[in-house]
């Protein structure tokens, strides 16, 4: 799918001053604790292993990956859990990292997934946050940057698979 990218919302610089800031909040949340960063594959990718690499807390990183929008650019309303988490979460501290809430879909499902395995806390992290687009009642407690509903690239995040090795984020022409 070639697409026509129209802008740059956020540079590589921008994103990585960000990804430090968020590293702090993180920190601060989770005192000395022991954390399960738990990235979602693979939009989330190349945001988790960035973010880990600036928090300082002892951390297992462990991968989900679920079905969302699939090849097209609308999200099919179902989410099926394509990989599961290895690692035990019941009793342990998880941070789910993700790379966009839209509808808030995928994350209200993973929320009840993870408080059913019994985690001593879940929160949620999320690189780019659509709040105009939200049909779920998700609120992420860590947010790198709320962007308008533009369908956007780059930085992990795909369309039709491609452009994820952008090292900014893009957005594409309506
Ligand atoms: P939600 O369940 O509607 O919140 O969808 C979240 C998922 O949709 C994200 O993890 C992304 O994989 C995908 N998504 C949402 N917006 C975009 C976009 O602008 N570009 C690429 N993927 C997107
Ligand atoms: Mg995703």
């Amino acid at each position: 799918m070639d697409i026509n990218i129209a802008g740059v919302f956020y540079s590589k610089e921008e994103i990585a001053k960000r990804v430090k800031e968020l590293a702090v909040e993180i920190e601060e949340c989770f005192g000395d604790e022991d954390i399960v960063i738990v990235g979602v594959l693979k939009g989330a990718c190349v945001f988790v292993t960035d973010l880990m690499r600036e928090i300082k807390n002892d951390v297992i990183l462990d991968f989900m990956m679920v079905s969302s929008y699939g090849m097209s650019t609308k999200s099919s309303g179902v989410v099926k859990i394509i990989k599961d988490v290895d690692a035990v979460v019941e009793g342990q501290n998880v941070l789910i990292v993700e790379d966009i809430i839209d509808t808030g879909l995928t994350m209200n499902y993973l929320r009840d997934y993870f408080q059913r395995k019994g985690c001593k806390s879940f929160k949620i992290c999320t690189l780019l946050d659509k709040p105009q687009r939200r049909t779920c009642d998700v609120v992420a407690d860590f947010t790198g940057f709320e962007i308008p509903d533009k369908f956007v690239v780059g930085y992990g995040i795909d369309c039709g698979e491609k452009y994820r090795n952008l090292p900014y984020i893009g957005f594409v022409q309506d």
